[in-house]
Protein backbone atom coordinates (compact mmCIF):
# COMPACT_ATOMS: atom_id res chain seq x y z
CA UNK A 1 0.00 0.00 0.00
CA UNK A 2 1.38 2.85 -1.10
CA UNK A 3 1.23 6.12 1.36
CA UNK A 4 0.03 9.27 0.38
CA UNK A 5 2.99 11.30 0.91
CA UNK A 6 2.28 14.84 3.47
CA UNK A 7 3.60 18.03 2.36
CA UNK A 8 4.54 18.30 5.96
CA UNK A 9 8.41 17.16 6.21
CA UNK A 10 7.87 16.21 10.43
CA UNK A 11 4.40 14.53 9.58
CA UNK A 12 6.15 12.44 6.26
CA UNK A 13 8.69 10.71 8.90
CA UNK A 14 5.68 10.01 11.05
CA UNK A 15 3.22 8.68 8.33
CA UNK A 16 4.36 4.99 7.70
CA UNK A 17 4.50 3.89 11.37
CA UNK A 18 0.91 5.83 12.28
CA UNK A 19 -0.61 4.26 8.90
CA UNK A 20 0.57 0.81 10.02
CA UNK A 21 -1.05 1.32 13.42
CA UNK A 22 -3.80 2.24 12.06
CA UNK A 23 -4.33 -0.52 10.12
CA UNK A 24 -3.28 -2.80 12.53
CA UNK A 25 -6.62 -1.55 14.55
CA UNK A 26 -8.80 -1.33 11.36
CA UNK A 27 -7.76 -3.97 9.25
CA UNK A 28 -8.48 -7.53 10.80
CA UNK A 29 -8.03 -9.33 7.78
CA UNK A 30 -4.35 -7.60 7.34
CA UNK A 31 -1.43 -9.56 9.13
CA UNK A 32 2.14 -9.34 9.24
CA UNK A 33 2.37 -5.57 8.69
CA UNK A 34 5.77 -3.76 8.29
CA UNK A 35 6.49 -0.19 7.14
CA UNK A 36 9.01 0.14 3.96
CA UNK A 37 9.49 1.79 0.94
CA UNK A 38 8.58 1.54 -2.88
CA UNK A 39 11.43 3.94 -4.55
CA UNK A 40 11.17 6.96 -3.04
CA UNK A 41 7.42 6.59 -1.93
CA UNK A 42 6.15 5.29 2.04
CA UNK A 43 4.49 1.90 1.71
CA UNK A 44 3.34 -0.57 3.63
CA UNK A 45 3.48 -4.10 3.08
CA UNK A 46 0.76 -7.20 4.52
CA UNK A 47 -0.33 -10.22 4.02
CA UNK A 48 -3.86 -11.28 3.49
CA UNK A 49 -6.18 -14.19 2.06
CA UNK A 50 -8.63 -11.62 1.25
CA UNK A 51 -8.77 -7.80 1.32
CA UNK A 52 -11.83 -5.89 1.78
CA UNK A 53 -11.09 -2.63 -0.58
CA UNK A 54 -13.53 -0.44 1.68
CA UNK A 55 -11.99 -0.68 4.77
CA UNK A 56 -8.71 -0.10 2.36
CA UNK A 57 -10.04 2.55 0.93
CA UNK A 58 -10.89 4.10 4.31
CA UNK A 59 -7.12 4.62 5.69
CA UNK A 60 -6.26 7.83 6.24
CA UNK A 61 -3.04 8.00 3.87
CA UNK A 62 -3.85 4.86 1.28
CA UNK A 63 -3.00 5.61 -1.73
CA UNK A 64 -3.05 3.37 -3.76
CA UNK A 65 -2.69 -0.59 -3.31
CA UNK A 66 -0.89 -3.76 -5.46
CA UNK A 67 -1.37 -7.21 -4.89
CA UNK A 68 2.28 -8.93 -5.51
CA UNK A 69 2.19 -11.84 -8.32
CA UNK A 70 5.52 -13.22 -8.20
CA UNK A 71 7.90 -10.41 -8.83
CA UNK A 72 5.34 -8.06 -10.30
CA UNK A 73 2.35 -5.78 -8.56
CA UNK A 74 -0.72 -5.34 -9.92
CA UNK A 75 -2.98 -2.76 -8.66
CA UNK A 76 -5.88 -3.46 -6.19
CA UNK A 77 -9.54 -1.89 -7.55
CA UNK A 78 -9.61 0.14 -4.18
CA UNK A 79 -13.17 2.51 -4.41
CA UNK A 80 -12.52 6.44 -4.06
CA UNK A 81 -14.89 6.62 -0.75
CA UNK A 82 -14.55 10.01 -0.53
CA UNK A 83 -17.82 12.68 -1.16
CA UNK A 84 -15.85 16.15 -1.56
CA UNK A 85 -12.32 16.84 -3.30
CA UNK A 86 -9.13 16.61 -1.38
CA UNK A 87 -8.84 20.20 -2.28
CA UNK A 88 -11.56 20.96 0.63
CA UNK A 89 -8.92 20.55 3.61
CA UNK A 90 -5.66 21.30 1.46
CA UNK A 91 -6.45 24.54 0.40
CA UNK A 92 -6.68 26.32 4.10
CA UNK A 93 -3.20 26.79 4.84
CA UNK A 94 -2.68 29.02 8.31
CA UNK A 95 -0.80 28.72 11.80
CA UNK A 96 -2.46 26.27 14.02
CA UNK A 97 -3.79 23.74 11.65
CA UNK A 98 -3.82 20.70 12.39
CA UNK A 99 -2.30 18.28 9.83
CA UNK A 100 -4.97 17.02 7.61
CA UNK A 101 -3.67 13.35 7.18
CA UNK A 102 -3.90 13.94 10.78
CA UNK A 103 -6.78 14.83 11.09
CA UNK A 104 -8.20 11.62 8.91
CA UNK A 105 -6.36 9.52 10.66
CA UNK A 106 -7.90 10.35 13.83
CA UNK A 107 -11.41 10.90 12.24
CA UNK A 108 -11.21 7.11 10.84
CA UNK A 109 -9.58 5.80 13.71
CA UNK A 110 -12.77 7.04 15.86
CA UNK A 111 -15.58 5.83 13.42
CA UNK A 112 -13.86 2.39 13.01
CA UNK A 113 -15.22 2.27 16.34
CA UNK A 114 -19.21 2.70 15.99
CA UNK A 115 -21.30 -0.11 14.75
CA UNK A 116 -23.88 1.87 12.57
CA UNK A 117 -23.99 3.10 8.99
CA UNK A 118 -23.43 6.76 7.92
CA UNK A 119 -23.62 9.66 7.75
CA UNK A 120 -22.68 10.21 10.97
CA UNK A 121 -22.98 12.85 13.22
CA UNK A 122 -19.21 14.13 14.26
CA UNK A 123 -18.68 16.85 16.77
CA UNK A 124 -15.34 18.68 17.36
CA UNK A 125 -15.88 20.53 20.49
CA UNK A 126 -13.16 22.30 19.81
CA UNK A 127 -13.30 23.12 16.04
CA UNK A 128 -10.69 25.54 15.18
CA UNK A 129 -10.78 26.92 11.74
CA UNK A 130 -12.75 23.34 11.02
CA UNK A 131 -10.28 21.03 9.41
CA UNK A 132 -11.97 17.70 11.16
CA UNK A 133 -15.33 19.51 10.05
CA UNK A 134 -14.24 19.49 6.86
CA UNK A 135 -13.05 15.59 6.50
CA UNK A 136 -15.65 14.75 8.12
CA UNK A 137 -17.75 15.90 5.19
CA UNK A 138 -15.37 14.73 2.71
CA UNK A 139 -15.61 11.16 3.89
CA UNK A 140 -19.33 11.66 3.98
CA UNK A 141 -20.16 12.26 7.40
CA UNK A 142 -22.16 15.57 8.98
CA UNK A 143 -19.81 18.02 10.92
CA UNK A 144 -20.66 19.74 14.53
CA UNK A 145 -18.23 22.20 16.01
CA UNK A 146 -17.90 24.59 18.85
CA UNK A 147 -15.09 27.43 19.08
CA UNK A 148 -14.37 29.86 21.43
CA UNK A 149 -12.38 31.82 19.57
CA UNK A 150 -14.38 33.97 16.74
CA UNK A 151 -11.84 34.72 14.39
CA UNK A 152 -11.43 31.13 13.74
CA UNK A 153 -14.89 30.57 13.44
CA UNK A 154 -15.40 33.72 10.86
CA UNK A 155 -12.33 32.19 8.51
CA UNK A 156 -14.22 28.51 8.72
CA UNK A 157 -17.83 30.39 7.93
CA UNK A 158 -15.84 32.28 4.99
CA UNK A 159 -14.02 29.55 3.17
CA UNK A 160 -16.63 27.19 3.33
CA UNK A 161 -19.11 29.67 1.44
CA UNK A 162 -15.90 30.65 -1.31
CA UNK A 163 -14.75 26.94 -1.74
CA UNK A 164 -18.82 25.62 -2.38
CA UNK A 165 -19.49 28.53 -4.55
CA UNK A 166 -16.15 28.51 -6.50
CA UNK A 167 -16.81 24.63 -6.87
CA UNK A 168 -20.64 25.01 -7.72
CA UNK A 169 -21.70 22.76 -5.03
CA UNK A 170 -25.31 23.16 -4.13
CA UNK A 171 -25.45 24.85 -0.33
CA UNK A 172 -26.67 26.54 2.18
CA UNK A 173 -24.44 28.46 4.38
CA UNK A 174 -25.34 31.30 7.08
CA UNK A 175 -24.60 32.92 10.08
CA UNK A 176 -27.07 34.11 13.04
CA UNK A 177 -27.14 34.96 16.60
CA UNK A 178 -27.70 32.69 18.94
CA UNK A 179 -29.95 34.10 21.33
CA UNK A 180 -31.49 32.86 24.92
CA UNK A 181 -33.94 34.81 26.94
CA UNK A 182 -33.33 38.18 25.29
CA UNK A 183 -29.62 37.66 25.50
CA UNK A 184 -27.16 37.04 22.79
CA UNK A 185 -24.87 34.41 23.62
CA UNK A 186 -23.11 34.20 20.28
CA UNK A 187 -22.98 33.33 16.95
CA UNK A 188 -23.71 29.90 15.26
CA UNK A 189 -22.67 28.82 11.65
CA UNK A 190 -25.24 26.46 9.71
CA UNK A 191 -24.31 24.89 5.97
CA UNK A 192 -25.74 22.30 4.41
CA UNK A 193 -24.37 20.38 1.25
CA UNK A 194 -26.60 18.61 -1.21
CA UNK A 195 -24.68 16.57 -3.55
CA UNK A 196 -27.03 14.35 -5.13
CA UNK A 197 -27.73 17.60 -6.83
CA UNK A 198 -26.45 18.60 -9.94
CA UNK A 199 -23.56 21.33 -10.54
CA UNK A 200 -23.30 23.58 -14.09
CA UNK A 201 -20.08 21.20 -14.72
CA UNK A 202 -21.18 17.95 -13.17
CA UNK A 203 -23.94 15.79 -13.54
CA UNK A 204 -26.14 14.62 -10.59
CA UNK A 205 -25.12 12.60 -7.94
CA UNK A 206 -28.45 10.06 -7.12
CA UNK A 207 -27.73 8.69 -3.90
CA UNK A 208 -25.35 11.05 -2.26
CA UNK A 209 -26.07 12.61 1.20
CA UNK A 210 -27.25 15.87 2.21
CA UNK A 211 -24.14 16.95 5.06
CA UNK A 212 -24.99 19.48 7.37
CA UNK A 213 -22.42 21.53 9.43
CA UNK A 214 -23.22 24.21 12.30
CA UNK A 215 -20.57 25.28 14.68
CA UNK A 216 -21.38 27.76 17.42
CA UNK A 217 -19.24 30.06 18.73
CA UNK A 218 -18.50 29.85 22.69
CA UNK A 219 -16.74 27.75 25.74
CA UNK A 220 -16.71 24.11 24.68
CA UNK A 221 -17.73 23.55 28.64
CA UNK A 222 -21.10 24.87 27.42
CA UNK A 223 -21.41 22.73 24.57
CA UNK A 224 -24.19 20.13 26.22
CA UNK A 225 -25.98 23.90 26.37
CA UNK A 226 -25.39 25.06 23.05
CA UNK A 227 -26.51 21.76 21.83
CA UNK A 228 -29.16 21.30 23.80
CA UNK A 229 -30.51 17.57 23.66
CA UNK A 230 -28.57 16.75 20.89
CA UNK A 231 -26.26 13.59 20.80
CA UNK A 232 -23.28 12.50 18.35
CA UNK A 233 -22.37 9.62 16.89
CA UNK A 234 -18.43 10.89 17.41
CA UNK A 235 -16.55 13.24 18.89
CA UNK A 236 -13.20 13.81 17.16
CA UNK A 237 -11.10 16.80 18.80
CA UNK A 238 -7.59 18.09 18.73
CA UNK A 239 -6.99 19.33 21.69
CA UNK A 240 -4.99 22.93 22.55
CA UNK A 241 -1.32 22.51 22.67
CA UNK A 242 -0.66 24.82 25.11
CA UNK A 243 2.65 25.07 27.21
CA UNK A 244 3.44 26.51 30.07
CA UNK A 245 6.23 28.97 29.91
CA UNK A 246 6.57 29.78 33.71
CA UNK A 247 2.91 30.85 34.90
CA UNK A 248 1.92 31.95 30.89
CA UNK A 249 0.09 29.62 28.64
CA UNK A 250 1.33 29.65 24.85
CA UNK A 251 -1.29 27.89 22.66
CA UNK A 252 1.36 27.18 19.47
CA UNK A 253 -0.70 25.36 17.58
CA UNK A 254 -3.89 27.84 17.12
CA UNK A 255 -5.83 31.15 17.96
CA UNK A 256 -5.16 29.99 21.57
CA UNK A 257 -6.84 28.81 24.44
CA UNK A 258 -6.25 32.12 25.80
CA UNK A 259 -9.22 33.35 23.14
CA UNK A 260 -11.44 31.15 24.51
CA UNK A 261 -12.54 33.71 27.65
CA UNK A 262 -13.23 36.44 24.71
CA UNK A 263 -15.70 34.07 22.75
CA UNK A 264 -17.26 32.33 25.19
CA UNK A 265 -20.88 31.64 24.96
CA UNK A 266 -23.24 31.94 27.85
CA UNK A 267 -21.88 34.42 30.24
CA UNK A 268 -21.74 31.65 32.77
CA UNK A 269 -19.09 33.77 34.91
CA UNK A 270 -15.84 32.20 34.41
CA UNK A 271 -13.74 34.99 34.28
CA UNK A 272 -10.59 36.11 32.41
CA UNK A 273 -8.29 34.77 35.22
CA UNK A 274 -9.40 31.36 33.63
CA UNK A 275 -8.10 31.95 30.18
CA UNK A 276 -4.78 30.18 31.19
CA UNK A 277 -5.55 27.36 31.88
CA UNK A 278 -3.94 24.28 31.03
CA UNK A 279 -5.06 21.49 28.86
CA UNK A 280 -5.26 18.96 31.37
CA UNK A 281 -7.60 21.33 33.31
CA UNK A 282 -9.65 21.98 30.43
CA UNK A 283 -9.82 18.00 29.15
CA UNK A 284 -10.72 17.77 32.99
CA UNK A 285 -13.86 19.41 32.66
CA UNK A 286 -14.73 19.51 29.34
CA UNK A 287 -14.91 15.40 28.66
CA UNK A 288 -18.00 14.84 31.79
CA UNK A 289 -19.47 17.48 29.24
CA UNK A 290 -18.70 15.89 25.82
CA UNK A 291 -19.18 12.38 27.17
CA UNK A 292 -23.19 13.66 28.08
CA UNK A 293 -23.01 14.41 24.37
CA UNK A 294 -22.24 11.09 22.75
CA UNK A 295 -24.91 8.81 21.72
CA UNK A 296 -24.89 4.89 22.89
CA UNK A 297 -22.19 3.42 20.49
CA UNK A 298 -20.83 6.54 20.70
CA UNK A 299 -16.61 6.79 20.30
CA UNK A 300 -14.47 9.61 21.12
CA UNK A 301 -11.35 10.58 19.46
CA UNK A 302 -9.02 12.78 21.21
CA UNK A 303 -5.64 14.19 20.10
CA UNK A 304 -3.48 15.97 22.16
CA UNK A 305 0.42 17.34 23.52
CA UNK A 306 2.15 14.32 25.92
CA UNK A 307 4.20 17.15 27.18
CA UNK A 308 1.44 18.87 29.18
CA UNK A 309 -0.43 15.74 29.83
CA UNK A 310 0.56 12.45 30.25
CA UNK A 311 -1.30 9.57 28.67
CA UNK A 312 -1.88 8.09 31.73
CA UNK A 313 -3.83 11.10 33.52
CA UNK A 314 -5.73 11.36 30.18
CA UNK A 315 -6.67 7.90 30.81
CA UNK A 316 -7.90 8.47 34.16
CA UNK A 317 -9.76 11.07 32.94
CA UNK A 318 -11.20 9.52 30.53
CA UNK A 319 -12.43 6.69 32.58
CA UNK A 320 -13.76 9.26 35.46
CA UNK A 321 -15.90 10.33 33.06
CA UNK A 322 -17.49 6.35 32.30
CA UNK A 323 -15.52 5.57 28.77
CA UNK A 324 -13.43 2.95 28.02
CA UNK A 325 -10.31 4.24 26.25
CA UNK A 326 -8.42 1.36 24.12
CA UNK A 327 -4.70 1.17 25.16
CA UNK A 328 -3.58 -1.97 24.14
CA UNK A 329 -1.01 -3.15 21.22
CA UNK A 330 -1.06 -0.46 18.52
CA UNK A 331 -3.68 2.10 19.92
CA UNK A 332 -0.80 2.76 22.41
CA UNK A 333 1.76 2.92 18.74
CA UNK A 334 0.12 6.43 17.73
CA UNK A 335 2.69 9.24 19.84
CA UNK A 336 4.73 11.30 17.48
CA UNK A 337 6.80 14.47 17.96
CA UNK A 338 5.06 17.56 15.74
CA UNK A 339 8.08 19.87 17.18
CA UNK A 340 10.59 20.83 19.77
CA UNK A 341 7.30 21.67 22.07
CA UNK A 342 4.86 19.13 20.69
CA UNK A 343 4.85 15.28 21.12
CA UNK A 344 1.09 14.52 20.21
CA UNK A 345 -0.67 10.96 20.94
CA UNK A 346 -4.13 10.32 20.55
CA UNK A 347 -6.64 8.11 22.49
CA UNK A 348 -9.96 6.92 21.10
CA UNK A 349 -12.59 6.02 23.62
CA UNK A 350 -15.70 4.02 23.47
CA UNK A 351 -19.18 4.41 25.51
CA UNK A 352 -19.32 1.39 27.79
C1 LIG B 1 -5.48 22.50 18.45
S1 LIG B 1 -6.68 23.69 18.05
C2 LIG B 1 -7.74 22.83 16.92
C3 LIG B 1 -7.37 23.19 15.51
C4 LIG B 1 -8.35 22.65 14.48
N1 LIG B 1 -8.35 21.18 14.45
C5 LIG B 1 -7.96 23.21 13.12
O1 LIG B 1 -7.28 22.53 12.33
O2 LIG B 1 -8.30 24.36 12.83
C6 LIG B 1 -7.63 23.83 19.49
C7 LIG B 1 -8.74 24.86 19.40
O3 LIG B 1 -9.42 24.89 20.64
C8 LIG B 1 -9.89 26.21 20.85
N2 LIG B 1 -10.18 26.34 22.29
C9 LIG B 1 -9.30 26.36 23.31
N3 LIG B 1 -9.93 26.42 24.49
C10 LIG B 1 -11.26 26.43 24.19
C11 LIG B 1 -12.44 26.45 24.98
N4 LIG B 1 -12.39 26.49 26.31
N5 LIG B 1 -13.63 26.41 24.35
C12 LIG B 1 -13.70 26.37 23.00
N6 LIG B 1 -12.62 26.34 22.20
C13 LIG B 1 -11.43 26.38 22.78
C14 LIG B 1 -8.76 27.08 20.35
O4 LIG B 1 -9.22 28.39 20.04
C15 LIG B 1 -8.30 26.27 19.13
O5 LIG B 1 -8.94 26.75 17.97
Amino acid sequence: MLLNPSANRVYRQATAALAAAELTVTAPFASEIAAGRIGAADALSFRADDIDELVLAAQSAHLVTFRQEGDLLRPVDVPDISVLDDDLLTIPKYQGKTNEGFTRLLLHLTLSQIDRPGPLEVLDPLAGRGTTLLAAWQAGHHGFGVEADEKAFEALASYLKTYLRTKRIRHTAQITPVRREGRTLGRRLDAEVRLSEATHDQPARPGMPTLRMSVFTGDTRDSAALYGRKKFDAIVTDAPYGVVHGAEQRDVNAGGASASARGRAGGSGRGGSQRNRSAQTLLTEAIPVWRGQLKAGGALGISWNTHTLSRGRLLEIISQAGLQAHDEGPWRQFAHRVDASINRDLLVAITP
